[in-house]
């Protein structure tokens, strides 16, 4: 394999809080690495230390152990950095400059000259969807439109990695699908990315890779098609016009029922059983609306893996 984008090693962050200086450890040993055109998301709850973690990998904080690599390159390496595109978790955007202004800046910043800052300032923004807004001052704008500042800004260099701190946070449905699809697109345009969220399963169709963190310990990781079990954990039939006779039938035969509206779902663990509910429906007239095998999710895997019985809800880390 090629020399991976990012390698992170063993990282540890150990804060100091309050007049007792009390140690607050938020990131307890993480590694991981992505490679060149992965989409690797990193995952997990609120307070888990994913912001921490992401933190130490642009060289904002240094770690307490452990070390954090770029490009094969330290953290704080200039050229690393030249390389990458960051979004923190809220970005801050001066609020009396426009996006225009704003993102046109960062450009200049990362060293492109005015004229080609202006162009690819004009493509990015319109690229996210702000073109229509792209000269009202920021404070004007809504938290969606702020997102996508950020998102330009993060891409105008045109950076080989994006690293995006939860870049689908305070966004609607529409607006979550459009930052999946512009990951995608990213991606397909030869860039990696590398983005965290606590929204487990808005994400799953979209990773390459996964690390989930809990507790600042890495609890999950690796490729999503070998993580997730590919049998199927349930399978719902769907009933319309199933007389209370039939559904007597299928109590009868051992299957649960329960009522949906009008309809009548029959839920059965894996699919060994569906045959036999089947034919049972059919034979008495049933309509058959449905048949979903399900799949096991990315959040089921979270608690398959990383919740032990009796610890349903996380306290803060310690
Ligand atoms: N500067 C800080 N000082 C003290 N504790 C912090 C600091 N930053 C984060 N923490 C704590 O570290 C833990 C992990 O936080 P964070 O990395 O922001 O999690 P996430 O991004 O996964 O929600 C939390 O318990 C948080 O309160
Ligand atoms: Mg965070």
């Amino acid at each position: 394999m090629s020399e991976p984008l990012i390698a992170v090693e063993a990282l540890h962050k150990v804060f100091r809080q309050g007049f007792f200086m009390r140690r607050v450890t938020a990131v307890k040993g993480v590694s991981f690495e992505v490679g060149r055109g992965d989409i690797f998301g990193f995952l997990g709850p609120n307070g888990a230390g994913k912001t921490t973690t992401i933190k130490m990998l642009t060289g904002l904080i240094r770690p307490t152990a452990g070390r954090a690599r770029l490009f094969g390159q330290e953290v704080t390496n200039p050229r690393a950095r030249a390389r990458l595109g960051f979004l923190p978790e809220n970005p801050y955007v001066y609020p009396y400059l426009t996006p225009t202004e704003f993102v046109e800046l960062c450009a200049r910043l990362s060293g492109m000259s005015a004229g080609a800052a202006r162009d690819r300032t004009r493509t990015v923004l319109a690229q996210l969807g702000i073109a229509y807004a792209a000269d009202r001052p920021v404070r004007r704008l809504s938290k969606g439109m702020l997102q996508r500042t950020g998102l330009a800004a993060a891409l105008v260099a045109d950076p080989e990695l994006l690293i995006l701190d939860e870049p689908m946070s305070g966004l609607d449905p529409v607006g979550r699908k459009e930052v999946r699809d512009l990951i995608v697109d990213e991606r397909k345009g030869g860039r990696t990315i590398f983005f965290s969220t606590h929204i487990l399963n808005d994400v799953e169709t979209l990773c390459d890779r996964v690390s989930i963190l809990r507790r600042g310990e890495v609890v999950v990781s690796g490729r999503l098609t070998e993580l997730l079990k590919r049998e199927v954990r349930r399978t719902d039939i769907t009933l319309k016009g199933a007389s209370s006779e039939c559904l007597e039938r299928l109590s009868r035969a051992g299957h649960s029922v329960r009522a949906l509206g009008e309809h009548v779902v029959i839920e059965i663990e894996g699919s060994a059983k569906v045959p036999d509910a089947l034919r049972l429906a059919l034979e008495c007239g049933a309509d058959v609306t449905e048949v979903l095998p399900r799949h096991e999710t990315l959040e089921e895997l979270f608690v398959r893996e990383a919740i032990d019985e009796g610890q349903r809800s996380d306290p803060p880390p310690q």
